[in-house]
């Protein structure tokens, strides 16, 4: 109960200072709440959520808001989100700044991290994002407008038409058939003599490199492409939480850089404007349901097997994150920290998880609430035992790991 509000004269005395403000001023509670002349906070938010309705204007994200968002969501494998480092941010926007003009579109495809900074780095550019992961869209379009970016699986999905983008970054998982959707992708949608930055795996990265350049080379003409340019090794990437959770569980004593990881530049020009060669199928793009713990991101689907059963003994997290690796197919629960296990009942454990999230944020979280509640869900208490067990882990794990942020 709001105190403040049960008194009318106060009541009044507060809208009578709102609608004494601009609306530009209204639109921002940070910009109100720096000039009130001290309505305790949540009844000012109150009067000003009232008197935005009333009004009809649409709230700007506050300050608060993005701060906490700064950092951005946590990586999950799926996404296969490995992001720049910020040197090599700067120099894929030089590259961009040096491909284009004033007033001309960059399509970024699969690179959500250069994206947002982009956008405000080259504001004299237009800028739209193509990314599958709606998590990482939604904090592209909290800072930059709905408008800015797309959720959409390139391969699977139509992409939008009549974009004539003067240049286009791609950034897709690496591997081939990726690389190909991504590059058809990119050419539907560049103009004549645009400009196409491709990240590759180095030849270092797994076996088999060499061979699978040669053959992106070979169809590049069938997609619309002139390869003008490799730069081996310029890109760097900041090693994702999965990572390095996976690189503990194998070596727990083994300390790499944070940027170990290195990409190859290629450079190319759009030549041919009938290009769009056969493609093979995306098969892997499975469907998952997410729900969240705080900053942990879980990823859910029905395979069988015992409820948040181990897929062998001891395999607690996957100690590797390649698509290659046989057990994905057996996983039904996989978090963020690369936690893997089995699941049978995914929308009744997305429901119970969601009850974890809310009791997280209530700060009530505790093996109790679960355990009594894990019943309604149909769960046993071995169930209820191995989630709080996760969670708490994977919880502590993101605060150490710099995602302590809520949501
Ligand atoms: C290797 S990460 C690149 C991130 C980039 N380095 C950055 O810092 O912005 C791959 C990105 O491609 C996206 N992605 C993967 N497969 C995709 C697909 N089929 N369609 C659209 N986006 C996809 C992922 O969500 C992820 O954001």
């Amino acid at each position: 109960v709001n105190l403040d509000s049960q008194d009318p004269a106060f009541e009044a005395g507060l809208e009578a200072w709102l609608s004494s403000l601009p609306n530009d001023v209204l639109s921002s509670f940070d910009e109100v709440i720096r000039r009130s002349p001290g309505y305790y906070p949540t009844t000012l938010r109150d009067g000003w959520s009232q008197r935005l309705k009333d009004l009809d204007l649409q709230p700007i994200p506050s300050r608060s808001e993005l701060d906490g968002a700064d950092l951005l969501p946590v990586g999950h494998p799926l996404d296969y989100d490995w992001r720049f480092t910020e040197e090599t941010r700067e120099f894929l926007l030089s590259q961009l700044n040096e491909a284009t003009q004033p007033g001309e579109l960059i399509v970024y495809l699969g690179t959500p991290t250069l994206f947002i900074a982009g956008s405000s780095a080259l504001p004299e550019r237009r800028h739209l994002l193509i990314d599958a992961n709606h998590v990482m869209v939604e904090a592209a379009r909290l800072r930059l407008g709905e408008d800015a970016a797309v959720v959409a699986r390139i391969g699977v999905d139509e992409m939008p038409a009549n974009v004539a983008a003067a240049a286009c970054v791609l950034d897709p998982p690496w591997y081939p058939e990726d690389s190909l959707h991504f590059l058809a992708a990119a050419s539907s949608m560049l103009g004549m003599r645009g400009a196409a930055f491709l990240s590759q795996p180095t030849t270092a990265t797994r076996p088999g490199i060499e061979t699978e350049r040669v053959a992106l080379g070979d169809a590049l003409p069938s997609l619309g492409f002139r390869l003008d340019a490799v730069r081996p090794r310029v890109l760097r990437y900041v090693t994702p939480h999965f990572e390095r959770m996976s690189l503990l569980g194998a070596e727990p004593a083994l300390v790499a850089p944070n940027d170990w990881r290195s990409g190859d530049l290629l450079r190319l020009s759009k030549i041919d404007a009938s290009g769009q060669g056969a493609l093979p199928e995306m098969e892997h793009l499975e469907q998952w349901h997410e729900v969240s713990f705080g900053p942990v991101r879980i990823k859910l689907r029905d395979v069988g097997g015992e409820d948040l059963g181990l897929l062998e003994p001891n395999l607690d997290r996957l100690t590797t994150v390649s698509r290659r690796d046989p057990r994905r197919a057996e996983v039904g629960f996989w978090t963020s920290g690369n936690r893997v296990r089995a699941l049978s009942h995914a929308g009744p454990l997305a429901e119970l998880i969601a009850v974890c999230d809310a009791e997280l944020r209530n700060m009530t979280f505790t093996h109790t609430t679960i355990a009594n509640l894990a019943p309604t869900f149909s769960f046993d208490q071995s169930v209820a035992h191995a989630l709080t067990e996760i969670l708490l882990l994977e919880y502590q794990e993101h605060v150490a790991g710099g995602y302590g942020v809520i949501g």
